[in-house]
């Protein structure tokens, strides 16, 4: 039968069902342009909910605010049931950590000129005061947490390779102990075999350390393998919300019916979809 298969990958059953996290009625505007309009979900603590929309559709956006690094023009979001928007300061600096955010590209988040060891002790010598001894021991364990080898520790970005260089992305935004990382596009710019590896990867991690993913990404077959639940997002505007498996399996809006049929590959037609369910 057809499928939506790109890595090997055994999704377990989300282990809570208490709230981490809830977005309510999200509108971000910039001047006279809606960039997110009423954008509304929950995220069970354990599970990942995929946010999937072509270009421009405000995903990122979304991710920044919760991110804590835009400010919604309104609208509401909560962790724990505690409001997230607006915090300056010592709480700020609290929430900071308790959400880390993992972009596309790690270039761009890594310092050239810092050796990956430092790059990944970093967060936690800011966040902790950690000592350098201290801090470096634990940037080898999570070396290892991420399966690079400890000798890594003394190179530079340029010498990693794409798939190594989103490992290290993936322990400097771990190590801080996080409960919700929100992964833009983590593994677009990978080559489908590192791409299943690091799927496989932050499949593991999630159940290791009982995190919570916002998985953001415009490839429907990924998110169908990684996500429990979705928005569908067009223009800002939110067309679809669920169940993942529900989604793909019946979708209720036009938007989402193209997006699928729209899957590179005749096979992943809508009609012809199988998820055995
Ligand atoms: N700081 C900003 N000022 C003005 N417009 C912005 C700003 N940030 C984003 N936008 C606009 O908001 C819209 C949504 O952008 P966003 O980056 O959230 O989209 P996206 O879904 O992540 O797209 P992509 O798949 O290309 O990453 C776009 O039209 C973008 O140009
Ligand atoms: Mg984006």
């Amino acid at each position: 039968a057809p499928s939506l298969t790109v890595a090997d990958i055994d999704r377990r059953p989300v282990p809570h069902s208490e709230t981490l996290l809830e977005v309510k009625n999200m509108v971000q505007r910039f001047d006279d342009f809606t960039a997110v309009d009423g954008v509304s979900f929950s995220v069970a603590r354990g599970s990942t909910h995929a946010l999937v929309g072509e270009s421009g559709s405000g995903k990122t956006t979304i991710g920044r605010a919760i991110s804590l690094f835009n400010t919604p023009t309104s609208g509401s979001i909560a962790l724990s049931g505690e409001e997230i928007t607006g915090r300056r300061g010592k709480e700020l600096r609290h929430l900071r950590r308790r959400i880390q955010l993992v972009y596309q590209n790690p270039f761009g988040s890594l310092d050239p000129r810092m050796s990956i060891g430092d790059s990944i002790a970093e967060p936690l010598r800011n966040f902790d005061g950690a000592s350098t001894r201290q801090a470096r021991r634990k940037a080898e364990e999570y070396l290892d947490l991420v399966a690079l080898d400890k000798a890594i520790a003394s190179r530079r970005p340029r010498e990693l390779s794409g798939g190594q260089r989103q490992r290290v992305a993936i322990a400097r935004a771990m190590i801080v102990e996080p409960e919700l990382v929100v992964l833009d596009e983590a593994v677009s710019a990978l080559d489908v075999t590192v791409q299943s590896q690091i799927l496989r990867l932050l499949n593991d991690l999630q159940g290791q350390l009982g995190l919570t993913y916002i998985f953001i990404s415009h490839d429907l077959a990924v998110v169908n393998q990684i996500s429990d639940t979705v928005s569908v997002l067009s223009h800002g505007q939110q067309v679809e919300y669920g169940k993942t498996a529900e989604v793909f399996s019946n979708p209720q809006s036009g938007f989402t019916r193209q997006l699928i049929e729209a899957i590179p590959g005749s096979r992943y037609r809508a009609g012809d979809l199988n998820l055995g369910l």
